[in-house]
């Protein structure tokens, strides 16, 4: 068994906020103001866990929502809780498996806490996909662990200026990279970014 089944089978989920993360508002209010046509497209969720910023997003102006996760498990909390809500669909599987008929298929990528879980060649990979999922002009938003207590311990991995400017490199355009120590931090997480990345 893998270390994310592990942990939800042991529901060690402490990265879990039971609701929309606080920073969420300003992230989509910003992604509406640069790009109002990408906001209120199709947004995909990877490794989106329990998903509690989904519905949010619905309400805030998104059109339809996709959740991903590694785990079953995971996506049956997430249907369990947020199941019955329309244009709101979750599958298992790995973020990095696209079909087809996925290239270029999201307007918009929500990230929180999935950039920050993996850290070199598959974080590279990650961003790799996430790049692939998105049609040209679409949003990659992200509340990203700016930096962590722990830095070489994780997950979660911290993600510098310098690594987000390396990572987001040709191809792509960063629009927002803004540290803030007012959203989710706690005993492990010193500050976070409220980034946004257009693939051009
Ligand atoms: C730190 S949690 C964040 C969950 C959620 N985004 C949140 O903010 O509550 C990372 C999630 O990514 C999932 N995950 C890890 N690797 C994945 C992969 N390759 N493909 C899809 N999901 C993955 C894990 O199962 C876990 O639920």
């Amino acid at each position: 068994m893998g270390m994310w089944h592990e942990r939800w089978a042991e529901q060690k989920t402490g990265w879990d906020l039971n609701g929309p993360h606080p920073l969420t508002k300003i992230l989509f209010e910003r992604v509406q103001a640069l790009h109002p046509q990408v906001a209120k497209g199709r947004w995909l969720i990877p490794g989106c866990g329990r998903a509690h910023d989904a519905p949010f997003l619905l309400e805030s102006g998104a059109s339809a929502i996709d959740g991903r996760d590694l785990v079953p498990l995971a996506i049956e909390e997430a249907q369990r809780l947020y199941g019955h809500i329309q244009n709101l669909k979750f599958r298992y599987g790995d973020i990095n498996d696209l079909s087809s008929s996925e290239v270029g298929a999201f307007d918009a990528i929500f990230d929180r806490a999935m950039l920050c879980a993996l850290d070199g060649e598959n974080r590279v990979n990650y961003v790799r996909s996430c790049e692939r999922y998105l049609k040209p002009g679409g949003v990659f938003a992200s509340l990203a662990f700016a930096s962590t207590f722990e830095p070489e311990i994780g997950p979660p991995f911290q993600i510098t200026k310098l690594q987000v400017e390396g990572l987001f490199g040709k191809g792509w355009q960063i629009e927002s990279l803004e540290e803030r120590r007012d959203g989710a931090c706690g005993q492990k997480i010193l500050s976070e970014w409220i980034l946004i990345v257009r693939k051009l």
